[in-house]
Formats: C-alpha cells, sequence, structure tokens
C-alpha cells in the first residue's frame, strides 16, 4: 500500500514524540522531531556566542551545518556536522531559548526547505508547532495533539524525575507556558490548528490510546485513497 505523511502538531509536552515514535515504528515510517533540528540550532548558537535574536546571523549558520537526526533503539539521536548532541539540546538553557531562535523568518525557512526534503518520499510521521500549516500543508493525516497545563507540566515533570533531574513543577508549568506563548504569538508560522486538523486532546487518554486514534486515521486515509 501506498505510503502517506502524517503531521502532528502541538504545544510542548502533549506527548507528540512519544505518540509520533510508535505510530511510526508500527507503521515502519521514519519519525521526524523538528523541535530537535530547532534545539539543535539553537544549542550550537549557544556554543557559539552567537545573537540569538539575529535571523542573519542564525540562519547563516543553519545553511552551514548539517543536522542528522538518527533511529536508534533508546530513541532518536541527534547530531550536529558529526556530534552527537541528543541531550544536550534537551538541557534547560536551550529549552527556554529555542522559542526565541525559532521566531527568524529565515531560520524558519531554512528549516522549512530541510523538513520538506526529509519528507518528499512519504512514509514520513513529522511532528511540531507548524507541520500541518506550513511545512506539509498536504500531508494525509494532520493531527493537533492538546493536553491541559496540568497535565503537560505533570508529564514534563515525571520524565525529568526518571532521569534523576529535580524540577519544581509551579516552574515548569510556568516555563511551558511562556513557551507556548511564544510559540503562538509569533508572527511566522504560529502554532495553530489547521483547518483540516483533528484535535486530540491528550490530557486523559493512555499513549496507547492516542496511537490507536492515529492508526485508525491512518486506516481510513488509505482506504480513501484506493
Ligand atoms: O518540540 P519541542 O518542544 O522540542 O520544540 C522546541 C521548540 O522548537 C518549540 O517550543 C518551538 O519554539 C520550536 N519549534 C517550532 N516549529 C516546529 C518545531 C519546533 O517553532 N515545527
Amino acid at each position: 500500500m501506498d505510503k502517506i505523511n502524517i503531521a502532528i502538531d502541538g504545544p510542548a509536552g502533549a506527548g507528540k514524540s512519544t505518540v509520533a515514535k510508535k505510530v511510526a515504528d508500527y507503521l515502519r515510517y521514519i519519525y521526524i522531531d523538528t523541535g530537535a533540528m530547532y534545539r539543535a540550532l539553537t544549542w550550537k548558537a549557544i556554543q557559539e556566542k552567537l545573537d540569538l535574536n539575529s535571523d542573519e546571523q542564525l540562519s547563516k549558520r543553519l545553511h552551514q551545518m548539517k543536522i542528522d537526526l538518527q533511529p536508534s533503539p533508546q530513541g532518536q539521536k541527534v547530531f550536529v556536522d558529526g556530534e552527537e548532541v541528543t541531550d544536550q539540546i534537551r538541557q534547560r538553557d536551550v529549552t527556554n531559548q529555542v522559542s526565541t531562535v525559532a521566531t527568524h523568518y529565515k531560520v524558519r525557512e531554512g528549516m522549512l526547505l530541510l523538513q520538506r526534503e526529509l519528507a518528499e518520499n512519504k512514509g514520513i510521521v513529522m511532528d511540531g508547532r507548524d507541520i500541518a500549516t506550513h511545512v506539509l500543508p498536504d500531508a494525509e493525516v494532520k493531527i493537533f495533539l492538546s493536553a491541559s497545563i496540568e497535565m503537560r507540566a505533570k508529564r514534563r515533570f515525571l520524565e525529568f524525575q526518571a532521569k534523576g533531574v529535580e524540577h519544581d513543577l509551579e516552574q515548569l508549568k510556568k516555563e511551558i507556558s511562556l513557551r507556548d506563548q511564544q510559540d503562538s504569538e509569533r508572527e511566522i508560522a504560529p502554532l495553530r490548528k489547521a483547518p483540516d486538523a483533528i484535535e486530540i486532546d491528550s490530557s486523559n487518554l493512555s499513549i496507547d490510546e492516542v496511537v490507536e486514534k492515529i492508526l485508525q486515521m491512518v486506516n481510513e486515509s488509505k482506504k480513501r485513497s484506493n
């Protein structure tokens, strides 16, 4: 059966990456975490002390760097110019500054080209903020995954706890809300539900229940096109 593209957007901590990975594994598709690409650029920019408010500096750097996303049994690994940065890009300084980097026009244009190239052969599950609205508006299945702020902060809190990192729940809630606000209010490709995307509120659903819903949508889409 022909492969399709699946776009999953939504705010921070809604469970996009966990769900997208599972859907991709099940279908034997490739998972692409576009947030990791913005994080990789932010990490590099912090390392090199670039001006995070300068679209010129950041987009120029993006053109000169190579970001690789590689699947592995432990999850997706991220490389920048051959150096593994999987853990570094999840650190707090990157997390709290990535939305500033993601506001810039030329940066987003560069990312969009890279992301479209990755998806051109179909068989992709791509998650992010603007996938259904800008990057892959022709994706056959479009999902907007949401969850309450309480639930999203709690999930992040538990993820950190599992890694042995202590975080304050209220502080996490504040940081997630701020990032959502920046992502939804930016001028270029803000976080929005595409008009033809299906919203799934994951607040009271298990990961497997969300995955199941998406797989049903994939089946329906394939039936429609046959
Ligand atoms: O998905 P994740 O939380 O790792 O994304 C990190 C940040 O990257 C987001 O908060 C957002 O600022 C930016 N991003 C974006 N567009 C995407 C994916 C991520 O602006 N498609």
